[in-house]
C-alpha cells in the first residue's frame, strides 16, 4: 500500500512538472529566411551530362563534382543571420544553422559565374573555412584530396557566395572543399587490389572453403552411420567421439545451423533465458537510434520537424533513451559473475585446498583470453569489411559518410582491437558502436578483479562490493561538478550530422569507462544476489511486497525516462551545476539499480505473463544473433543512406522503413557471421578448455 501511495505521488508530480514546462514555437516565417542546411546540385547529371568529350566548353576538364563545407558569416544587418542567431541558440534541440553542406557541379558554376568581372569575384570570396574543428577532422582524412582543394576552393567560394547572394539573404560563408568526385573516379574503386581488400578476399575464401570442408565431412560421417535408431538432426545434434573429427567438423553449416538453436542447460541458463528478450528489444532501440544518426548525418530536406518534435515530450523521451546501453552493461556484469561463480565453485570441488595467488593470476589470464578470442574474432572480421573499398553507387553523401568510416578504419583499426577506443582516437572513430565493447571489455576486467578480491578476502568481500560500488556511483556525480559537464548526454541534432566528433560529453561523459562502471557492478551485485536465493532456495515469488515492487518498477521506469524533461526543456537559464551533478549521479545509477532488481526477480519467476513471453524460444536464436546485428547494423544503414542524392524527407513512414531495413539486414548478416564466423570460434575454444 505505501508503495502504491508513494508511487502515485510520484505520477502526480511528474505531470504537474511536464505540464508547467512552457511550450516551444518556432517562427516559421523567420525560419525560412535562413539558408537551407543542404543545397545539392544533380549528381548524375553533372557528371553525365560534362562528362568527357561531351562537354561544350569542357575544354578537357573531365566533369568534376564537389562536396563541399560552408559557415555562415556574422552580418547584424541581415534578416537571415539574425535569423540564424535567433534558432541556433537553442543548441540542444536546434541544428547549428551556421553550418551547410553544398554539393556542387563546378561547371555549373563556372557558367554562373562567367559573366562576372574580376572586382566582382573578388567581392564574392569570403574566405577559407579552417578554424572548424570538426570540419578539419574530415580534411585530414580525406588528405589526398588537397589538390583537388588547391584547385577548386577559391571557385566553389564564390559559387557559394554568389547563390547566397542571389537569394537576398545578406550574408556570405566561408568555406572548404571536403573533396572532389570526378567522372573518372565516381562510382570506381579505389584501389581494387590494396593489402586490405586482398586480406579480406583471402579471409572469406578461406572461412567458405573451411565451411564447405567441414559439411562435407560431416555428411560423409552421417551417410556411413548405420545407426538406424538415430535421426537425421540427431546426427548434428551428438558431437563426435574423436577430438580430430571434431576439430574438422567446427565448420559444418548443418551443425552451426542446430547449434544456434540449442536449447540452455542447466538450472542457470533455463532460469536467465529472459535476458535474450531484453538483448533484443534493446538492441532494436539502439538501431532505431542509429538509424537516426545516419540520417542525419546525410541531409535532409525538413530540418524543422525533428528540430520541433525535440521540443515535445517525445524529444524528452528520445534523448533518455540514451539509458537503453544501460541494459547492456547490466546483463554483461550479471553474466560474468555467473560464469565466475560457476568457475569458482567448479575449481573448488576439484581441490578445496586455499587458493594461492598463482591460481588467480592464471584463472584472470585464462578468463580474458577466452573472452578476448569470443569477441574479438568477428569483431575482427566486421572491421575488415569497413575497410574494405568496394565499387559502389556513390552520390554527393558517399564519401561523407561511408569512405570517412573506411579511411578512419583503416586508421585506427588497432585501438579498436586493444579495446581502448573510447579513450584513443576518438575523432576518428572507426565503428562508433565499438565504444560500449571498450567500455564494456574495461569493466569486464575491473569487476573479475573485484570479485576475485572478494573471493580472496571472503570475510570483508561484502565491505569491497560496497566500498567498489558507493564509489563508481558517486563518480559520476563528482566527475560531473568537476570537470563541468552537462547533466545528460545528448544526442542534438548537430552532435549527430557531425558524427559525434569533437563532442566532449559523448567521449567523457557517455562513453568512459569511469561513467559506466557504476552500472555494470549493479549487475554484478544482482547475480550475487540472485546466487545466493537460489542457494537458499528463497521463494522471492512468494513475497507479495516483492511482487508489488517489480510490477512498481515498470510504470517507475518509464517515468523515469521523463525526469530529464524539466532539466532538457528549461530553455537559456543555466542548469544549476549541484543539481546537475546530482542528476547526473542518479539517471544511470537509478535505472541500473532497478534493472538490476528487474532481473533477480524476473531470475526469480517473478513476472507472470511479462516472463513468459520474454522465455519464448523465438528470442533465443534473436539474442544469440544480437552480438552480430551490432557490430554490423552501421555498415547495413551506411550502404543504403550513403546512396542518397538529396535529402530526404524525414518522415514517420521513411524512418521506420529505413528501421525495418537494417533491422532485417543486420539479423540476417549476422545469421550468415554466426554460422560462418561465430559459431565455429566458440566451437574451437570450447575444444580447448
Ligand atoms: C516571426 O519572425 C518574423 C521575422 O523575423 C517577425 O516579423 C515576426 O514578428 C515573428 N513572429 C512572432 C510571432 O514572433
Ligand atoms: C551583433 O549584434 C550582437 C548582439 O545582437 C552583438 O553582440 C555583436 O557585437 C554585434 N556584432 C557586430 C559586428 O556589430
Ligand atoms: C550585411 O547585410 C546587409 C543587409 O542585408 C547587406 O546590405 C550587406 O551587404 C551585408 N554585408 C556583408 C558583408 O555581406
Amino acid at each position: 500500500m505505501h508503495q502504491i501511495m508513494s508511487t502515485l505521488k510520484l505520477v502526480i508530480s511528474l505531470s504537474v512538472l511536464l505540464a508547467a514546462v512552457q511550450c516551444f514555437e518556432m517562427n516559421m516565417t523567420q525560419y525560412y529566411q535562413m539558408p537551407q542546411l543542404y543545397d545539392f546540385d544533380d549528381y548524375d547529371r553533372c557528371l553525365h551530362e560534362f562528362g568527357k568529350g561531351s562537354g561544350a566548353e569542357g575544354g578537357g576538364n573531365p566533369a568534376t563534382y564537389c562536396f563541399v563545407r560552408a559557415e555562415v558569416q556574422p552580418n547584424n544587418s541581415s534578416a537571415a543571420w539574425r535569423a540564424i542567431e535567433e534558432i541556433s541558440k537553442y543548441d540542444r534541440h536546434h541544428f547549428d544553422h551556421r553550418q551547410l553542406n553544398f554539393g556542387l557541379c563546378l561547371h555549373k558554376c563556372e557558367e554562373q559565374l562567367v559573366s562576372l568581372d574580376a572586382n566582382a569575384m573578388k567581392q564574392l570570396q569570403a574566405g577559407l573555412l579552417t578554424d572548424n574543428a570538426k570540419v578539419n577532422v574530415y580534411l585530414e582524412l580525406f588528405a589526398t584530396e588537397a589538390g583537388n582543394r588547391a584547385r577548386f576552393n577559391e571557385l566553389t567560394n564564390a559559387c557559394i557566395n554568389w547563390r547566397l547572394q542571389q537569394l537576398n539573404f545578406g550574408v556570405q560563408a566561408k568555406s572548404v572543399i571536403e573533396y572532389c568526385d570526378t567522372t573518372a573516379t565516381a562510382g570506381k574503386v579505389i584501389e581494387e587490389d590494396d593489402p586490405w581488400n586482398l586480406t579480406v578476399y583471402v579471409v572469406i575464401c578461406a572461412l567458405i572453403l573451411l565451411s564447405c570442408v567441414s559439411s562435407l565431412i560431416d555428411l560423409h560421417l552421417k551417410r556411413h552411420r548405420h545407426d538406424k535408431m538415430l535421426k537425421e538432426r540427431d546426427h548434428y545434434k551428438t558431437p563426435p567421439r574423436s577430438l580430430v573429427t571434431r576439430v574438422l567438423l567446427t565448420f559444418s553449416i548443418a551443425r552451426n545451423w542446430y547449434r544456434l538453436n540449442q536449447e540452455p542447460n542447466g538450472k542457470i541458463g533455463r532460469e536467465l533465458r529472459f535476458l535474450d528478450c531484453f538483448k533484443f528489444f534493446s538492441m532494436f532501440l539502439v538501431i532505431f537510434a542509429h538509424t537516426n544518426w545516419v540520417i542525419y548525418e546525410g541531409a535532409i530536406s525538413n530540418p524543422q520537424d525533428p528540430e520541433r518534435m525535440l521540443h515535445t515530450a517525445a524529444g524528452t523521451l528520445l534523448i533518455s533513451g540514451s539509458l537503453i546501453t544501460v541494459t547492456f552493461f547490466v546483463s554483461s556484469g550479471l553474466l560474468l559473475t555467473v560464469s565466475w561463480l560457476a568457475v569458482t565453485r567448479a575449481v573448488e570441488d576439484r581441490k578445496p585446498e586455499k587458493w594461492r595467488l598463482a591460481n588467480y593470476v592464471v584463472l584472470f589470464v585464462q578468463i580474458n583470453v577466452f573472452r578476448y578470442i569470443r569477441l574479438t574474432v568477428l569483431y575482427a572480421f566486421v572491421l575488415l569489411l569497413s575497410g574494405v573499398y568496394f565499387e559502389n553507387a556513390a552520390g554527393p553523401l558517399w564519401r561523407h559518410i561511408f569512405e570517412r568510416e573506411q579511411l578512419a578504419c583503416r586508421k585506427n583499426w588497432w585501438t579498436n582491437l586493444l579495446y581502448i577506443n573510447n579513450f584513443v582516437g576518438t575523432d576518428e572513430r572507426c565503428l562508433l558502436q565499438g565504444w560500449y565493447l571498450a567500455s564494456d571489455t574495461q569493466s569486464f576486467a575491473v569487476s573479475l578483479l573485484v570479485l576475485m578480491l572478494g573471493h580472496r578476502f571472503g570475510r570483508w568481500s561484502k565491505q569491497i562490493y560496497g566500498i567498489v560500488l558507493g564509489t563508481f556511483m558517486l563518480l559520476p556525480g563528482v566527475l560531473t561538478y568537476a570537470l563541468d559537464y552537462y547533466p545528460i548526454f545528448l544526442a542534438s541534432p548537430q552532435t549527430q550530422k557531425d558524427s559525434f566528433i569533437g563532442n566532449r560529453q559523448f567521449t567523457e561523459f557517455y562513453t568512459s569507462f569511469q561513467m559506466n562502471f557504476g552500472s555494470y557492478f549493479c549487475g554484478v551485485l544482482a547475480a550475487l544476489v540472485y546466487d545466493q536465493l537460489s542457494l537458499k532456495q528463497y521463494k522471492l515469488r512468494e513475497l507479495r511486497s516483492f511482487q508489488i515492487l517489480w510490477f512498481a518498477l515498470i510504470p517507475v521506469g518509464v517515468l523515469w525516462l521523463f525526469t530529464a524533461h524539466p532539466l532538457y526543456q528549461h530553455y537559456y537559464t543555466e542548469t544549476p551545476r549541484f543539481w546537475g551533478a546530482i542528476y547526473a549521479t542518479v539517471q544511470r545509477n537509478f535505472w541500473s539499480f532497478g534493472l538490476s532488481i528487474f532481473f533477480v526477480g524476473m531470475a526469480a519467476k517473478v513476472g507472470w505473463i511479462f516472463r513468459k513471453f520474454a522465455s519464448l524460444p523465438i528470442f533465443r536464436v534473436l539474442g544469440r544473433l544480437t552480438y552480430g546485428a551490432f557490430m554490423v547494423h552501421l555498415l547495413v544503414a551506411r550502404v543504403a543512406l550513403a546512396t542518397v542524392r538529396e535529402p530526404i524527407f524525414f518522415g514517420t513512414g521513411t524512418m521506420f522503413a529505413y528501421i525495418f531495413y537494417v533491422l532485417c539486414g543486420s539479423y540476417l548478416s549476422s545469421l550468415v557471421l554466426a554460422i560462418f564466423v561465430e559459431l565455429p570460434v566458440s566451437s574451437c575454444l570450447k575444444l580447448m578448455r
